[in-house]
């Protein structure tokens, strides 16, 4: 429940990217003994991953915002049950071919992986050695063992970037990924695996050399702060008006995103403890279009989207990543937005406020979007949520309210 509330003062602290130590957590796989990993958020999501470790026989614990993981041997099967829970299990995918030599990943439907195929991540596996078959209870993998090779990806894709990187780090010989993905996270998951002993040059480039070693070791790593978190305050800010410093975050991982914010008015600058925010006046409607880093994430969009609905002027919103990514759209129109949405364009005419009212969150970013959207309104806002904002936000309630926001969290 959002009672509109402004202008937002303080300070919170970012906490760990939910896209980076999932991906770390996987990469423990890698090599048997205790990895300690800080600053990790508490998200459902988490949870989920420590429960895909354990199911494999792996140890984990979490307390004070660290996560220690004790590897053993372990038995490369991702069971459905928790996969179809979290799309980011499928970065085990990598680590345990490349470890054991054989993987079992429970996702369902044979070569149909539905809306977010994975075969760029098969494909790529294959070319470093793996056999990939599609059976109705998952994608089976074998290997007699990795050869490192180049991988040239059709598209950056994240998640393909580290589960090849990651599988090559235990292959013999030299591998290449060519148009690797070039996001944070990846230069996250690099540094660490390169702690563990891998041998790895060009994460965060486009070209990305791992010379395979032939084993690794358990390591302790600090999570990169979480941008889209920021990213969320930055739109919360410029939607309440308000100053507030968002402590953590890393303004070089947020270039571009900052620079837009800045041509819709909402003022950013790096300083001392984080990045400082400051929404004084009306935003003013600008064109965007999401692409891979280090261009505006599409993670960012629902809150840009968000903030649009109340800027002075008509903004063109163009999603190049995932078709369909505008369902959250017609719920920001029950509030009173004015947007229309055509293929993979929305059209959003700014309204000088919108008006509150009841909306659905249908996923982690789309329901942070409602709530910060709710902010700027003349009235009161429910946001029915059945925890995905959870999946993603340790408290975005609670840190909204710190900084002097009436937002309350009721369940059932
Ligand atoms: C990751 C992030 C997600 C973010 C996305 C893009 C995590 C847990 N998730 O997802 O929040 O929105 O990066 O920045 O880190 N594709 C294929 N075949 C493949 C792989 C991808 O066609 O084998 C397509 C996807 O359907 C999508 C595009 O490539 O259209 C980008 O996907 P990708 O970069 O792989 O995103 P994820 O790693 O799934």
């Amino acid at each position: 429940m959002i009672t509109p509330a402004g202008p937002l003062e303080g300070e919170i602290t970012i906490s760990g990217a939910k896209n980076s130590v999932l991906k770390l957590m996987a990469a423990t796989t890698l090599a048997a003994g205790v990895h300690t990993i800080y600053n990790v958020p508490d998200i459902h999501d988490v949870d989920v991953m420590c429960r895909l470790l354990e199911s494999m026989g792996a140890r984990t614990e979490r307390r004070d915002g660290l996560v220690e993981i004790e590897i053993g041997d372990l038995e490369p099967v991702a069971p459905f049950a928790l996969v179809e829970q979290m799309r980011a299990s499928t970065a085990v995918l990598g680590p345990l071919i490349a470890r054991f030599g054989r993987v079992e990943l429970g996702i369902p439907g044979g070569d149909d992986f539905g809306h977010r195929p994975i075969d760029m991540h098969l494909t790529g596996l294959e070319t470093l050695g793996a056999q990939f078959e599609a059976r109705p209870e998952g994608v089976i993998g074998t290997t007699p063992g990795l050869k490192g090779a180049v991988v040239t990806l059709a598209f950056p894709s994240v998640g393909a970037t580290e589960n090849l990187m990651m599988a090559a780090t235990l292959a013999t010989g030299t591998t290449v990924i060519d148009n690797a993905a070039r996001e944070p996270e990846i230069a996250d998951l690099a540094s660490m695996l390169n702690k563990m002993g891998a041998r790895i040059t060009g994460s965060g480039t486009p070209q990305i050399t791992i010379e395979g070693v032939d084993r690794l070791e358990a390591v302790t790593h600090r999570v990169i702060p979480d941008r889209i978190h920021a990213a969320t305050y930055m739109a919360a800010t410029g939607l309440a008006g308000g100053e507030v410093v968002l402590r953590e975050a890393r303004y070089d991982q947020m270039d571009m995103v900052c620079q837009k914010f800045g041509e819709m008015g909402v003022r950013t600058s790096p300083c001392r403890d984080g990045i400082w925010v400051m929404g004084r006046e009306r935003p003013t409607a600008v064109d965007l279009s999401t692409l891979p880093y280090p261009g505006v994430a599409t993670d960012y969009k629902p809150f840009l989207v968000a903030l649009l609905t109340v800027a002075e002027g008509t903004s063109i919103v163009t999603e190049n990543l995932f078709a369909g990514r505008f369902k959250y759209v017609d719920e920001l129109v029950k509030l009173g937005a004015k947007v229309r949405t055509d293929g993979n364009h929305a059209i959003i005419r700014g309204v000088e406020r919108l008006s509150g009212g009841e909306v659905v969150s249908h996923d982690i970013r789309a329901g942070a979007a409602l709530v910060i959207a709710a902010l700027g309104a003349t009235a009161e806002t429910v946001v029915l949520d059945d925890g995905h904002i959870a999946r993603g936000y340790p408290d975005l309630a609670g840190d909204l309210r710190s900084l002097g926001a009436d937002v309350r969290v009721s369940a059932g």
